[in-house]
């Protein structure tokens, strides 16, 4: 499992459940969990949460992100926004995980209305269990910085 112990997580109205689940399958991996919301369903606005959450990694109050809307889509665009911070949308663990070996990826966005709860878990797994692996990776992901 990874060193990072940090995990911020939040999300849109649409998956709400969803990032509470993943909230108690991280604590249950170790991982220190700040789930900053939204708490109520009431319908809100995914680039507040990707940016609020973005902040918190990118101030290193956070080690890994995790965010959640109904696609992962519109969240995953305002996290990466924020300096710093790149955060990749995954439906699958083996898109999860190279996009932390390979893309050092700080954040992680699911759609809670494209991959049901188990599906969930194992790409949240796939990304907490991998590191970056460095090397000519580090070349690539410096470039993207700029
Ligand atoms: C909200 O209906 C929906 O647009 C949002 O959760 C997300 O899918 C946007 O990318």
């Amino acid at each position: 499992m990874s060193t990072s112990k940090r995990l911020v997580l939040s999300s849109d109205h649409a998956a709400i459940e969803l990032r509470q689940v993943i909230a108690k399958h991280a604590e249950s991996l170790g991982f220190t969990v700040d789930d900053i919301g939204p708490k109520t369903p009431e319908s809100t606005h995914y680039p507040l949460h990707g940016k609020a959450a973005a902040e918190r990694v990118a101030a290193g109050d956070a080690d890994l992100g995790i965010i959640l809307c109904g696609t992962g889509q519109g969240i995953m665009m305002a996290a990466n926004k924020v300096p710093g911070i790149r955060c990749g949308v995954c439906a699958d663990p083996f898109s999860a995980r190279m996009t932390r070996e390979h893309n050092n990826a700080n954040m992680l966005s699911i759609g809670a209305r494209v991959v049901g709860e188990s599906l969930a878990i194992e790409i949240v797994e796939a990304f907490l269990g991998a590191d970056f692996e460095g090397g000519r990776h580090a070349t690539r992901v410096d470039m993207i910085e700029g």
